[in-house]
């Protein structure tokens, strides 16, 4: 195999490298910015502008890649939603361009994408559940998504995941785990909303099963979440026990509140038996990754 992975310096993009470079596969890190994974060897990367298409076809041309897992998204969805037509260029018209490269050089193209796809009043989704976008950073998911699923090409999978949580290096963003240890180790103020129900993903969990969809030439949907949906407040209530933190200053908040541009499904969370079966996915609770973080 010869991967090309996009994102590299995001948190998933990060946790994949990591996983290769204990493997005897060849791969090539891409991302736009300068490498920032110092666990990244500058040989194993290049930086990529995946709505650049000469970029694009340089890369392709030069690797031969195998496989493309495709991570790297504009991720902040209140900014989608404020900037519509950026959201649809990098996390749409990109997929296009990645999508055309890999059917020209015969390359299985691996799109992450998100549950937010659904509308959240049923939770518990299966692959072949309908979407419902809510939001323009779920349509532009779902519009990319349709693109694969429309084409007669078949060598593709959708990897569909939910907030994806571990330790990386040099973020440009922070996630949830890291955000309310890091709160509650303050004693700061915490409104947490529990309307809202997620089944939170350890990112080790969600990279080891991108690759594993390559290494057994997997195609189609995949649902790789954690085992278990909370809502958002107990997720956090489960960091202060873990933890020994006070939970004086943590108070239950809804969504209305919050005022966010974005609108979110209320609950999502994953039926992970596909992948559970098929690719032998047995991903960590909560309390395990604490243990490690
Ligand atoms: N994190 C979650 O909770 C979550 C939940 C559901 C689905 N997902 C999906 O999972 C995937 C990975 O998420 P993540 O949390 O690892 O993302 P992330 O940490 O936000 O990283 C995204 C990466 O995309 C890269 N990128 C953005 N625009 C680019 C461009 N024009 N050209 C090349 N690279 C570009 C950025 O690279 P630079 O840093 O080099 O600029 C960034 O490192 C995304 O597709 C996301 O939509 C994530």
């Amino acid at each position: 195999m010869r991967i090309l992975i996009t994102g590299s310096n995001g948190l998933l993009g990060q946790k994949i490298v990591d996983q290769l470079n204990n493997s005897s596969t060849t791969f090539l890190a891409t991302s736009k910015g300068e490498n920032r994974n110092p666990l990244c060897a500058d040989a194993n990367y290049q930086q990529m502008d995946i709505s650049n298409v000469v970029e694009i076809e340089a890369i392709f041309n030069q690797f031969n890649p195998t496989h493309v897992i495709h991570t790297a998204a504009m991720t902040n969805v209140d900014q989608c939603e404020q900037q519509p037509d950026e959201c649809n260029r990098i996390n749409y018209e990109s997929v296009q361009l990645l999508f055309e490269a890999s059917i020209k050089y015969n390359t299985h193209f691996q799109l992450l994408s998100t549950d937010f796809v659904f509308d959240g009043e049923k939770g518990n989704y299966k692959e072949d559940d309908l979407v419902n976008p809510l939001s323009v950073y779920a349509l532009s998911k779902v519009n990319a998504e349709q693109l694969l699923n429309a084409s007669s090409n078949t060598n593709w999978s959708i990897v569909r995941t939910i907030i994806v949580y571990g330790t990386a290096n040099n973020l440009s963003r922070s996630n949830i785990v890291y955000w309310a240890k890091d709160a509650l180790e303050k004693e700061q103020e915490l409104a947490i909303i529990d309307d809202q129900f997620r089944a939170p993903t350890w990112a080790s969990d969600l990279a080891w099963a991108c690759i594993r969809i390559c290494e057994l030439s997997k195609i189609g949907i995949f649902h790789i979440s954690g085992p278990t949906t909370f809502s958002v407040y107990e997720i956090v209530e489960k960091i202060a026990h873990y933890f020994n933190l006070s939970t004086k200053k943590l108070t239950k908040s809804n969504s209305l509140n919050l005022n966010q541009p974005a609108k979110r499904p209320p609950k999502t969370g994953f039926d992970i038996s596909k992948a559970k079966t098929e690719l032998g996915y047995n991903p960590k609770t909560l309390e395990e990754t604490f243990s490690i973080l």
